[in-house]
């Protein structure tokens, strides 16, 4: 019989996630389907409860639900203890388990894409919403020296410094204001450079990096996966090396996909599918 997996969100009708898993089910020849739910917070109890009575393999889980929904699973695996977040959930013979591949995706990324291991290096990073928890926890787990966070609202900058500090063993946090992130010294003293923001996904954003900023031995990395961003493209332009979000978005699927069916995803696939999703937007 065919197998259902999909996604809980609201909205999740832009969600491309559904067209490169279904991409990646027919390379392999699986009899699976891949759907998306668009699921009010008010209904994620029962829609969660519903993946147990429909008998639905499992679910990817995004925005606003990754917490909410924590409350409802059978078991969490030790990445979402520590970050706090579920992005996927696999149906165990009744139980429902809950994972993070955020983390999973952004590292691969790190390490494919830009050849980057975190290891005793200095981060400087903008953001501290839902994406930039599973980013400062996969660089704290792959033991970086120092992370420099910069947010708008200085809560929420706390919040997420407070959050790790007590797995942060050997890491370093800096909070630095807003106002701040265009110092010279400070992105600098920078390895890396990593957008965890949402700017850059509408057209019309400009970087929050002022370009003559961007020296030469700077890595770049922006979440953003929609399109290139005014950071990633005045990145290039001065010859750096940028990555953006869509390799880390297929490699977090690759690996819900791999939890789901028990196979290796075929990551250049569903690369391929995203990519061609993206651009017939
Ligand atoms: N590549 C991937 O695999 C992947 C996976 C998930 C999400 N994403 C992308 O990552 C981005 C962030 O997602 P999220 O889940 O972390 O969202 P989120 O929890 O809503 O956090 C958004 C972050 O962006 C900041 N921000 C928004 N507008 C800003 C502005 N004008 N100036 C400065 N900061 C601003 C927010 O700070 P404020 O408090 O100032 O708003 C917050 O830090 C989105 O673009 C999303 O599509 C990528």
């Amino acid at each position: 019989m065919r197998k259902i997996v999909g996604l809980f969100g609201y909205p999740v009708a832009h969600s491309i996630s559904p067209v490169f898993h279904n991409a990646a089910f027919k390379k392999l020849n699986l009899d699976f389907t891949y759907l998306p739910f668009s699921v009010r917070p008010k209904d994620l109890k029962k829609a969660t409860e519903g993946i147990k009575a429909l008998n639905i393999v499992g679910m990817n889980v995004t925005i606003p639900h990754k917490t909410e929904i924590l409350p409802y699973l059978d078991k969490v695996s030790p990445e979402v203890k520590e970050i706090g977040a579920v992005n996927t959930i696999f149906n165990k013979n009744g139980k429902l388990v809950g994972y993070n591949t955020d983390a999973i995706g952004f590292l691969s990324s790190l390490r494919e894409d830009l050849k980057f291991n975190p290891e005793g290096k200095s981060i400087f990073l903008l953001g501290a919403g839902g994406v930039a928890y599973a980013v400062t926890y996969a660089l704290i787990k792959k033991k970086a020296r120092k992370i420099t966070i910069i947010n708008k609202p200085h809560q929420m900058a706390e919040s997420l410094i407070k959050h790790f500090k007590k797995i942060a063993k050997g890491c370093t946090f800096k909070l630095v204001d807003f106002s701040q992130r265009n110092n010279q010294k400070l992105i600098s003293q920078a390895d890396i450079l990593i957008n965890a923001t949402s700017v850059g996904m509408n057209p019309k954003d400009p970087s929050l990096i002022k370009k003559e900023l961007l020296s030469r031995n700077l890595l770049i990395f922006d979440v953003v996966y929609n399109r290139e961003t005014a950071l990633i493209k005045a990145a290039k332009k001065r010859g750096l090396e940028a990555i953006g979000g869509l390799n880390m978005l297929v490699r977090q699927g690759a690996a819900s996909f791999e939890i789901w069916t028990g196979k290796k995803a075929p990551i250049e696939t569903m690369k391929e599918a995203a990519e061609n999703a993206l651009a017939n937007k």
